[in-house]
């Protein structure tokens, strides 16, 4: 089936909801028009920080309906992949970690969910260039992966670009998407280099003080301006 990248879709990232309420944080931005869920998986070896796991994630699979977007932030994707493949729609592994990220991404398939493959800031275009043709999604990093509510980088866009054209060239089909500080004037520029997919962690589900301040975010409001 031919992917269409014409539409922007909205990845609320869990990462940033309040996990007490999660249940009700997750229907309530489904309700809104969030496209996807993402599911932020540390281990604190990959990345210097640690979220949550395979239970997690299948939680917040039984509450929604529209698809789960698990990116393992995890040194060895090969070992507890089979852990998450139950509560996912995608898979992003890096192209960074442990693994032969050939097989990884050839075992993701065969669990009929799509494959994503993703790079830090410091890790040039090239080293994912092998696999294009085997993802389903490249997940273009635009912060170091750790933490959400850190400032987008705006040199990554020019990989954005990079990708774009390269799938254009070999007619390729894989989502491009973006996570990390992404707001809505990141979001244009990075939907103009040629990205469909926002991850958005700190502008869809607000900063921890943020409800204090400013009253309950409207999901909906956050996903209409980033689109
Ligand atoms: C960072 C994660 C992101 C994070 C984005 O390591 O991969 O998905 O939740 O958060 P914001 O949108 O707040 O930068
Ligand atoms: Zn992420």
């Amino acid at each position: 089936m031919a992917l269409d990248f014409s539409k922007v879709l909205i990845a609320p990232s869990v990462l940033a909801a309040d996990f007490a309420n999660l249940g009700a944080q997750v229907r309530a931005v489904e309700a809104a028009g969030a496209d996807w869920i993402h599911l932020d998986v540390m281990d604190g070896h990959f990345v210097d920080n640690i979220s949550f796991g395979p239970a997690f994630c299948a939680a917040v699979r039984k509450q929604v309906a529209i698809p789960t977007d698990i990116h393992l932030m995890i040194e060895r994707p090969d070992h507890y992949l089979e852990r998450f493949l139950p509560s996912a729609n995608n898979v992003t592994v890096h192209v960074e970690a442990q693994h032969d990220v050939g097989t990884t991404l050839q075992r993701i398939r065969e669990a009929d969910c799509e494959a994503g493959l993703s790079l830090r800031p410091g890790t040039p275009f090239e080293a994912v260039e092998p696999y294009l043709d085997q993802i389903d999604l490249l997940l273009v990093m635009t912060v170091e992966p750790g933490f959400g509510g850190q400032p987008f980088l705006p040199e990554m866009v020019s990989k954005i670009e990079a990708a774009a054209a390269i799938r254009a060239r070999r007619g390729l089909a894989f989502h491009i998407q973006v996570d990390g500080g992404i707001n809505a004037p990141q979001a244009s520029q990075c939907v103009a280099a040629g990205a469909n997919v926002l991850v958005a962690g700190t502008s869809v589900f607000g900063k921890p003080d943020y409800a204090e301040v400013f009253g309950k975010p409207d999901y909906a409001e956050a996903i209409r301006a980033l689109r």
